[in-house]
């Protein structure tokens, strides 16, 4: 009798898993009815230029679907997805949009194909591909926030905006570590940090996909690129990386198990090799790391083509059946193909032969219809467009403008210079940024490379117009000086400074991704060089403003400005944003989330180790950065006291609590980031001179005072060791917090 019941409730647990319903979808009996065409097809993901009118990179404008072209892609080959706007096509209306996914819904369901297509979109700083939508600051300035809670809320707003398009999927957020300030996708990263880094990725996913992503305002989020993506030793985009096992898990691999434990849905895999072998083809990175150590459950979809590449670009394989293979063998569920149905061709073919085996292709077809199932696509593809009342609305670009405004970085302002008063004075302003939204943006703008300037949100200001707006009580002038690779009309320019009281200058870099944003050095363009040397010459006050994808170095000028506001790729808003700190309606609190180089080879971090700082008369000076990370100021001033540590000794399983008093000293409100770094006195590997433990930002008024607690675990303390596992090691430990240093014994 018991054995009888044992076997029921066997029966009945097991019949469970296996009947695996999903918003009511009964995921297994889907997959048991499906052909090898149709599981081929829900992995592979075609480029909309593939079904729209025109050829795939001259599409007809706005993109309109092709009846014949999706005949081809959903009735012979059932493609289970489709990307973007189509090869760089640019950003295109809502009505747009939304015609479009329901023209490929309504195509698969007239050719009874029963499991929906899904869409996926690069939506990086804002519903960047939907005319109107809100455009936030790129990453790196999302990260100089230091605010998760903003970027949790700037991810939900993207999210209902995507949504409002009729798309359920994004291609964000970046969560590669930005130690490589060369490469071009730098103003991509939460930047160099992994502490930082790893809270603004939890916020990230939270925001975009909610508790439930089955609704109206949700997506899926897509955690990119892993792994190892952002270290190119040549700084070079998709060129090798050499990491070894245990720093990949010290530094690359955190922000993604942080995002995976938040229950990111999706991840895309890094187009580049490490070591020597290229991720899409590396089991050990693909499976053995990713599903067995991290846990992830969701959908691996590839980069850009990247099966095709160990063909053709990487050499690892001979055929692009023999790539199909490899990377299905190491553990890649969908294929961004995207523009053809090769791979599609070559995967039923291995399927046939039987060597790629049904179990593995179900394991990939399984997490791809729970994904469509958890959006609810199987019921609801698209929501009514009376839903979306919000989108590009005023409130929104509030919270830009907020996100902005909390961004941008005061990295000098010599006697207090700034803010800048409202009453009659003569400033120039000049540069190739004074007078570009492009320039505020960066790329993922409109289009992919986010230089094109036909489709800018219409009504926002750059920089010159905002400052001419709210400062109508000083005489404004403009004069470009220079572009980003020629002086303009310099003599201009010269003309207008030596009647000024002040001039800013605003400096840019030509917005660029990916390998178009290839650079070999750090060097600010000769043009831009050019003009603030001449303006410099006139002895006037100069205020420097830089939005640039990655740091400029800026060691030559920097110490003759008076000021410099860092104002990373600020968006849409950044215009008002940094016009509204040079006025002083915003206080700045940004503080860098990357180390500032202070020369174009001298690449260190804040968490180096102390061989790194031996100088060549052996004193500890050689880590000499331009601005530290964490660095930025105020216009308020922050008085530190009453530092308190709990405890002497840390037990493992125990917490320690640190408590410090901040006072705002000031005549103002003002936010202020507190910042404790600890350092562990001797470790078995080489320990960082200190390493950012816990962040707390809070907002004082004037003379307000807050006592700002951190609670302390020995995991907090730990780091990967030799055999790769994750260490606590006991010993002496510094804390550090502003000027106080005290240490503490773990045992
Ligand atoms: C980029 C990805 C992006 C994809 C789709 C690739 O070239 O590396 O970040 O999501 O294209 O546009």
């Amino acid at each position: 009798m018991r054995k009888i019941s044992l076997l029921f409730f066997a029966i009945l647990f097991f019949g469970q898993t296996l009947a695996q319903k999903v918003n009511g979808i009964d995921i297994d009996a889907l997959i048991s009815k499906m052909t090898v065409e149709e599981k081929a097809g829900q992995m592979t993901q075609i480029d909309l230029g593939v079904i729209a009118v025109g050829d795939i990179c001259n599409l007809k404008n706005p993109q309109q679907l092709d009846k014949v072209k999706l005949k081809r892609a959903l009735s012979d080959y059932k493609v289970g997805s489709v990307l973007n706007v189509g090869c760089g096509s640019g950003t295109i209306a809502v009505d747009n949009w939304r015609s479009i996914i329901s023209g490929i819904h309504a195509a698969n369901t007239s050719y009874n194909n029963e499991v929906p297509v899904i869409y996926g979109v690069d939506a990086i700083h804002g519903a960047n591909y939907s005319m109107g939508a809100t455009l936030f600051p790129q990453e790196i300035g999302q990260a100089a926030t230091w605010n998760p809670s903003l970027i949790q809320q700037l991810n939900a707003v993207t999210a209902y905006e995507t949504r409002a398009n009729g798309i359920p999927w994004n291609f964000s957020p970046v969560l590669d570590i930005g130690r490589q300030p060369l490469w071009s996708r730098f103003f991509e990263t939460y930047g160099e940090d992994v502490t930082l880094a790893s809270s603004m990725a939890k916020a990230a996913i939270i925001g975009m996909q909610g508790n439930d992503v089955n609704n109206a305002t949700h997506v899926a989020g897509c955690m990119k690129h892993f792994l190892g993506y952002s270290f190119p030793l040549s700084g070079h985009d998709r060129t090798p990386a050499w990491i070894s096992d245990r720093e990949l898990r010290e530094y690359f691999v955190p922000t993604f198990q942080t995002a995976i434990n938040a229950g990111a849905k999706t991840i895309m895999i890094n187009s580049g090799e490490i070591n020597g072998t290229p991720v899409h083809a590396n089991y050990d990175i693909l499976t053995t790391l990713l599903r067995n150590e991290l846990g992830f459950k969701g959908v691996a979809v590839t980069d850009w083509e990247d099966i095709y590449k160990l063909v053709n670009v990487h050499h690892v394989a001979a055929t692009k059946k023999e790539s199909v293979k490899m990377a299905i063998m190491a553990g890649i569920d969908m294929s961004m193909t995207p523009n053809d149905y090769e791979y599609t061709d070559c995967l039923i073919a291995l399927i046939k032969e039987g060597s790629i085996p049904m179990s593995r292709i179900d394991a990939s077809v399984r997490r791809i219809l729970i994904l469509k199932a958890e959006l609810g696509l199987f019921k609801n593809t698209i929501y009514p467009a009376s839903q979306y009342t919000n989108f590009g609305s005023k409130e929104n670009s509030a919270l830009s403008y907020r996100i902005a405004g909390e961004s941008i970085t005061l990295l000098k302002n010599d006697n207090s210079v700034l803010p800048l008063s409202n009453e009659g004075q003569k400033i120039l302003v000049c540069g190739p940024a004074a007078q570009s939204l492009n320039l505020l943006n960066g790329a993922w703008t409109h289009t992919w490379q986010g230089v094109d300037d036909r489709f800018n949100t219409k009504g926002k200001l750059t920089i010159y117009e905002a400052l001419k707006q709210n400062m109508p009580n000083n005489m404004l002038e403009y004069a470009k000086g220079a572009s980003l690779d020629s002086l303009v009309d310099i003599s201009d320019c010269i003309n207008k400074a030596l009647t000024a009281d002040k001039i800013i200058v605003c400096l840019g870099e030509k917005p660029s991704t990916e390998i178009p944003g290839n650079i070999n050095d750090l060097s600010l363009t000769s043009a831009q060089q050019e003009l603030v040397n001449a303006l410099l010459e006139l002895k006037k006050p100069i205020i420097l403003v830089c939005c640039f994808n990655r740091p400029q170095i800026i060691h030559s000028i920097s110490k003759n400005v008076d000021a410099i506001i860092y104002g990373y790729l600020p968006g849409d808003e950044g215009g008002r944003a940094i016009a509204d700190v040079i006025n002083g309606k915003i206080n700045p609190s940004g503080k860098l989330p990357f180390t500032y180089p202070s020369a174009v080879n001298a690449f260190m971090h804040y968490d180096h180790k102390s061989s790194e700082e031996l100088d060549i008369d052996f004193s500890n000076n050689a880590y000499r950065p331009e601005f530290d990370f964490g660095y930025g100021l105020s216009y308020s001033t922050f008085a530190y006291s009453n530092f308190s540590v709990s405890n002497d000794t840390l037990l493992t399983y125990d917490s320690l609590m640190v408590s410090v008093l901040v006072k705002n000293t000031s005549a103002f409100q003002g936010a202020e980031t507190v910042q404790l770094y600890y350092h562990d006195q001797v470790a078995s590997i080489t320990p960082s001179v200190k390493k950012l433990l816990a962040f707390k930002k809070i907002s004082l008024q004037a003379g307000e005072s807050q006592r700002v607690e951190f609670t302390i675990r020995a995991a907090d303390l730990s780091f990967i060791n030799k055999s790769l596992q994750r260490v606590t090691e006991p010993g002496m430990f510094d804390l550090l917090l502003a000027n106080f240093k005290t240490s503490f014994y773990v045992d």
